[in-house]
């Protein structure tokens, strides 16, 4: 069974509005979005506090949190939009890619309200919706030129994506290893910094030296668009625990580095491996002059500094996200669930859909 396809507006309605739902790891969140664009509300209950001291995301614990905090958060995203459940054209939900524990309590409220409501249900890729979130802020009221560049940096995912429209996405390359806000978290971890590292590392390396440590950059082979962070990571372990001996080779003391230039000079290392990956992909992409980026790590200053720069250097169009649009939002699945039933004249996902963990190809 399927709900209704392309419902048409209800009397004293010209837009069309579509809730979002997202639930994939840490943060349970909904939305409501007019016309792919303009967001009447982005609610986003944060775990952040319940994982803290395991410092990673525990999916049991997720799991759970996301049940108590479903029914308020869609509450509230519904009185801040100044709407009702009566008022909504369709439901988008994140389905993939995330933990399947976490990604299902979304699903299932998505396809509750859907049938409940009779409107159309879209399931929505995560990593995809994290680049639709530049195309939600003001003064962008149209979409940008396709085809664009994509670049996704968060606690999951670090990848570049050629984008021939909003939902025409192809991956190019992707981390190898640690995406680059897992590198932040661990980056912390080591330095003894607080559970989310990311905000806590760029708050330190705005008093310290970035070139207080030499520290690699992985460029894999000549053509990948690839990125690896683990050797920096060990890089940053290195130089701040010291290398013990080992089989008769002798070890090095720690170099003493201050925590703050510890956090500039691992901070420089991730955006220039960044920006040396993206200035590749444009090399190759010539005929893109927009660029998409989203995801937790455009949150980092020096990060949004460096592509404010490169977009300036080459004349693109950047659609950098505010802070709240960077992290995972529901806003961005709304916007880009839009986006996916106009492009199939508002047909219905099955009921049937299915979260899924893995990324999509
Ligand atoms: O997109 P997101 O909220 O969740 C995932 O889909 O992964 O990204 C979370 C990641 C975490 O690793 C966090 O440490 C990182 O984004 N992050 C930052 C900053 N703010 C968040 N990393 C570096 N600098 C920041 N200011
Ligand atoms: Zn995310």
């Amino acid at each position: 069974m399927s709900p209704p396809t392309a419902p048409p507006p209800p009397a004293g309605h010209a837009r069309r509005l579509i809730l979002g739902i997202e639930t994939s790891c840490d943060e349970t969140a909904a939305a409501v979005v007019a016309d792919g664009r303009d967001v009447l509300s982005n609610v986003v209950a944060s775990q952040h506090e319940l994982h803290a001291e395991y410092r990673g995301v525990g999916p049991e614990i997720a799991s759970r949190a996301h049940v108590e905090r479903i029914a308020p958060v869609l509450d509230e995203a519904l009185a801040q939009a100044g709407v009702t459940l009566a008022d909504l054209h369709a439901v988008a939900v994140g389905n993939r890619p995330g933990l399947i524990g976490a990604l299902l309590v979304g699903v299932a409220a998505a396809k509750a309200l859907a049938w409940s409501l009779g409107v159309p249900l879209v399931g929505v890729d995560h990593v995809h919706a994290h680049l639709y979130a530049g195309c939600l802020v003001p003064p962008h009221r149209a979409l940008p030129a396709f085809p664009a560049l994509g670049l996704v940096v968060s606690g999951g995912h670090t990848a570049i994506f050629l984008c021939e429209s909003p939902t025409a996405i192809r991956r190019l390359g992707g981390t190898i290893d640690d995406a680059a806000g897992e590198a932040f978290d661990k980056a912390a971890a080591i330095l003894g910094l607080p559970h989310p590292g990311g905000p806590n590392v760029d708050a330190q390396a705005r008093t310290g030296n970035t070139r207080a440590l030499e520290l690699p950059m992985s460029r894999l082979a000549p053509d990948s668009l690839d990125f690896s962070f683990s050797g920096l990571k060990t890089a940053l372990l290195y130089a701040v625990k010291g290398v013990p001996s080992h089989r008769g080779r002798p070890g090095t003391p720690p170099t003493g580095v201050s925590v703050p230039d510890a956090c500039a000079s691992f901070q420089r290392a991730v955006v220039e491996a960044i920006v040396f990956k993206l200035n590749r992909a444009l090399e190759r992409h010539p005929e893109c002059r927009t660029l998409l980026v989203g995801g937790g790590v455009i949150a980092n200053s020096a990060l949004r500094a460096a592509l404010e720069r490169l977009a300036g250097e080459r004349t693109l169009d950047l659609r950098l996200p505010p802070m709240p649009l960077c992290v995972d939002n529901a806003a961005m699945i709304a916007g880009l669930g839009h986006q996916l039933l106009d492009a199939r004249a508002w047909a219905s996902d099955p009921l049937s859909m299915s979260a899924t963990p893995t990324v999509s190809v």
